[in-house]
């Protein structure tokens, strides 16, 4: 079975073509980050119309590069939410359209399940029950993956996601869109052990971690960047130099990561198991796939699984692997629809009522 992975919830115009098979065979990817860099944000009516203008070229080029072409195809998977109303629906309309020509099923992908299989498109997969961390610009949640498609919410953000609040404090330092590399990079620029004893690093609050359970919180902690920055802000009110921002981006970085290990080992502990996946955006963030092994360590073995960089952040590989997996159950569907706002728990509970 060959399936055409489309992904068009935000500002990313993702393709995929999997192969049950043979696995992946191609991807594409459009980013429209530096569009929307000017508005400091995604700007969802500038989103959709750029990904009518990208998403025919890019599945033309996906074709060159797999050798194949439409009439190939055994399905379609689109994702169907959540995500930017707009945007959403190109995606689905034009999986609708070309499925309808076609005459080949077509399913609505929910964009989290994608992020939550991307390992899967590796040779070296997790297998079920595993604990989820996802982390992307949209979400931060926590989630037991008992078996494919019965997943629970375990824990999310009360407020802003992880990787908005990179994105915000990103917007802060007037580092551009999006803001997660970014602050990576400068917080790179910072070497604690270089600096004086009279200078130690910022200490930045872990949000929530002294109180049970495991949401998180990081909007307090993106205020508390913003008090810190006026801190240092020079006479004339401008920002202080990069030596200073470095320092406040590694401190922030530093309270994110830790703050998300440490809910991370309470998940494991409270469900007993010892698998772990992380997954979108911020899974990208090297400064966490160095500390999550070393600090998950003392829990003895944990196996833990991340996407490859590029399958972290938004593409159209992990909706053909999760639309593949699902076509393979005849799930198709012929209703065009899209769920701006899905939670993926409702995917255990649509199950059990069909
Ligand atoms: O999964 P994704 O592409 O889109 C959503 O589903 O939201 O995640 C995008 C988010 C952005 O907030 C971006 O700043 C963040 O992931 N991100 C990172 C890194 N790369 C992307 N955050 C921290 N470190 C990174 N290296
Ligand atoms: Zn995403």
């Amino acid at each position: 079975m060959l399936v055409l992975g489309i992904e068009t919830s935000c500002d990313e115009t993702g393709v995929g073509l999997y192969d049950r098979d043979k696995g992946l065979l191609a991807d594409q990817l459009y980013s429209q980050a530096a569009m929307h860099s000017d508005y400091g944000g995604v700007v969802p009516e500038l989103a959709s119309r750029d990904q009518i203008r990208k998403l025919l070229p890019l599945i033309g080029k996906l074709f060159e590069d797999a050798s194949c072409c439409k009439q190939d195809l055994n399905g379609i998977a689109y994702t169907r939410g959540p995500g930017l109303s707009g945007a959403l629906l190109v995606g689905a309309m034009f999986a609708h359209s070309l499925a309808m020509a076609l005459k080949i099923p077509v399913i609505g992908v929910h964009h989290m399940e994608g992020h939550l299989l991307a390992p899967m498109l590796d040779k070296e997969a997790p297998a079920f029950p595993f604990v989820a961390l996802l982390v992307s610009g949209g979400h931060t949640q926590l989630v037991l993956a008992e078996s494919f498609g019965k997943y629970s919410l375990l824990g999310e953000s009360l407020d802003d996601a992880a990787g908005e609040a990179f994105d915000k404090v990103a917007n802060m330092m007037r580092l551009g869109y999006p803001g997660g590399p970014a602050i990576e990079a400068l917080a790179e620029r910072y070497r604690p052990q270089d600096q004086e004893q009279s200078a130690p690093p910022l200490q930045f609050p872990r949000p929530m971690v002294n109180r049970p359970g495991l949401d998180f919180s990081f909007s307090g902690l993106k205020t508390h960047v913003l008090y810190t920055l006026e801190q240092y802000r020079g006479d004339q009110g401008q920002l202080p130099s990069t030596e200073v921002l470095a320092k406040i981006a590694y401190a922030f970085q530093e309270a994110v990561v830790q703050t998300v290990a440490i809910k991370c080992q309470r998940a494991l502990k409270m469900t007993g198991l010892n698998t772990l996946v992380v997954a979108g955006g911020v899974a990208a963030n090297k400064r966490l796939r160095q500390w999550l092994p070393h600090y998950l360590s003392r829990m003895g073995s944990v196996s833990l699984y991340y996407p490859q960089i590029k399958f972290c952040t938004d593409n159209g590989a992990m909706i053909a692997y999760a639309g593949c997996q699902r076509l393979l159950l005849g799930q198709g569907t012929s209703e065009v629809s899209i769920r701006p706002r899905w939670p993926l728990s409702d995917l255990a509970m649509e199950a059990e009522s069909e």
